[in-house]
C-alpha cells in the first residue's frame, strides 16, 4: 500500500529537502518505488534530484492549477532512482492564484490520487512555511515527518505545525499522523545539541526517530553534483544515516501493520513508551568522531 509522508518544518534550514532527497534515494535503493513532490518554489529537491528546474515545460505549477495529466509532469531521476515532480519558481505564482481555486487545499490531494497507488512512497518537500503549498501537503499526505535541527529556537516553532496539524485534521485529513521527528545536522559535541534533543525525547518519547543524522559535509556537497549522497560518496556517515532511516521507516510501518504487541494489552497505556535516551548515548562518539 502506497503512504504519502509530507516531509515540513516551516522553519528554513533544518534539513527538509536533504531528508526528502536522501530518504527518497535510500528506500529506492532498498527497492521501494518512491515519487518525489517538489513542493518548493526554490527547486532545491528538484536541483538535488539531478534535474534541472530551469529546463522544465512542466512543473508542479501544471499540478496544481490546470489539468495537465499528471503522469505528464513527473519525470525519471534516473541518476537519483526515483521519479520526480519537480518545481521551480513558477511555484511561486501558483500560491498566489490558488487563493482563487475552489477546494484549493485540496489540489494536490485530487491530483495525486491517481498515481499514489503506484509507488510505495511519495515524499513531499514542503516549502519554509505554514502557506498554502504547505496545506496542500498537509491535506494530501497520510503523515508528516519533522525534521529538527537541534538548537536553540527548535522546539518553539514545533508547537505551530503541530497545531496546523491538528487543525487540517479537525478539518479535511482526519487520518494525519505525526509519522516522526528526525534530529538532523546533529553534533554531539555541542551542549545545547544534546540538551534539545533530550527534550525532545522527553516531550515526544517514541516520536523521536532513533536514527540520528549527523552534521556531516558530504550531505551539504551532493546537491551541487546533482545526486542524493548516496551516489556521491555511499560510503560516508551521512549515506549511512540516511539508509538506517529508510529502514527505521519501513521497520516501524511494519510494525504498526503487525498490530499492538501482545504485552501492551495487560494494562491500560496512558503514557508513552519510555524514550531510548541509550541510543543517543551510544551515538555520540560515533558522531563526534566524524562530524566534519
Ligand atoms: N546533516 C547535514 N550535514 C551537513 N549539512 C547539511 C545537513 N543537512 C542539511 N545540510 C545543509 O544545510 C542546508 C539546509 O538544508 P536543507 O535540507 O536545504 O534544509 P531545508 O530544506 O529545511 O531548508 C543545506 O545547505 C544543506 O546542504
Ligand atoms: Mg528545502
Amino acid at each position: 500500500m502506497s503512504r504519502i509522508i509530507a516531509i515540513t518544518n516551516q522553519k528554513g534550514g533544518v534539513g527538509k529537502t536533504t531528508t526528502c532527497v536522501n530518504l527518497a534515494a535510500s528506500l529506492s535503493a532498498t527497492r521501494r518505488s518512491v515519487l518525489l513532490v517538489d513542493l518548493d518554489p526554490q527547486g532545491n529537491a528538484t536541483m538535488g534530484s539531478g534535474v534541472d528546474k530551469r529546463q522544465l515545460e512542466l512543473s508542479g505549477y501544471n499540478l496544481l492549477l490546470d489539468d495537465t495529466p499528471i503522469e505528464q509532469i513527473i519525470v525519471d531521476a534516473e541518476v537519483a532512482g526515483y521519479h520526480l515532480l519537480p518545481a521551480n519558481s513558477d511555484l511561486t505564482a501558483a500560491e498566489v492564484q490558488l487563493i482563487q481555486v475552489e477546494d484549493r487545499e485540496a489540489r494536490l490531494h485530487r491530483r495525486l490520487a491517481s498515481v499514489a497507488a503506484n509507488y510505495d512512497y511519495v515524499l513531499i518537500d514542503c516549502p519554509p512555511s505554514l502557506n498554502m503549498l504547505t496545506l496542500n501537503a498537509l491535506t494530501a499526505a497520510d503523515a508528516v515527518f519533522i525534521p529538527i535541527q537541534c538548537e536553540y529556537y527548535a522546539l518553539e516553532g514545533l508547537s505551530a505545525l503541530l497545531e496546523t496539524v491538528e487543525q487540517i485534521r479537525d478539518a479535511v485529513n482526519p487520518g494525519l499522523e505525526i509519522e516522526g521527528l528526525l534530529r538532523t545536522m546533529f553534533d554531539a559535541r555541542n551542549n545545547l545539541a544534546n540538551q534539545v534533543s533530550e527534550q525532545l525525547l522527553e516531550h515526544f518519547g517514541d516520536k523521536v526517530y532513533r536514527t540520528i543524522i549527523p552534521r556531516n559535509i558530504r550531505l551539504a556537497e551532493a546537491p551541487s553534483h546533482g545526486t542524493p549522497v548516496l551516489k556521491y560518496d555511499q560510503a560516508s556517515r551521512g549515506a549511512i544515516a540516511y539508509l538506517a532511516l529508510a529502514g527505521e521507516l519501513v521497520r516501524r510501518e511494519q510494525e504498526r501493520q503487525a498490530g499492538p504487541q501482545h504485552d501492551t494489552e495487560a494494562e491500560d497505556e496512558d503514557e508513552a513508551p519510555p524514550p531510548d535516551t541509550a541510543a543517543v548515548n551510544d551515538a555520540e562518539p560515533n558522531l563526534s568522531e566524524n562530524a566534519d
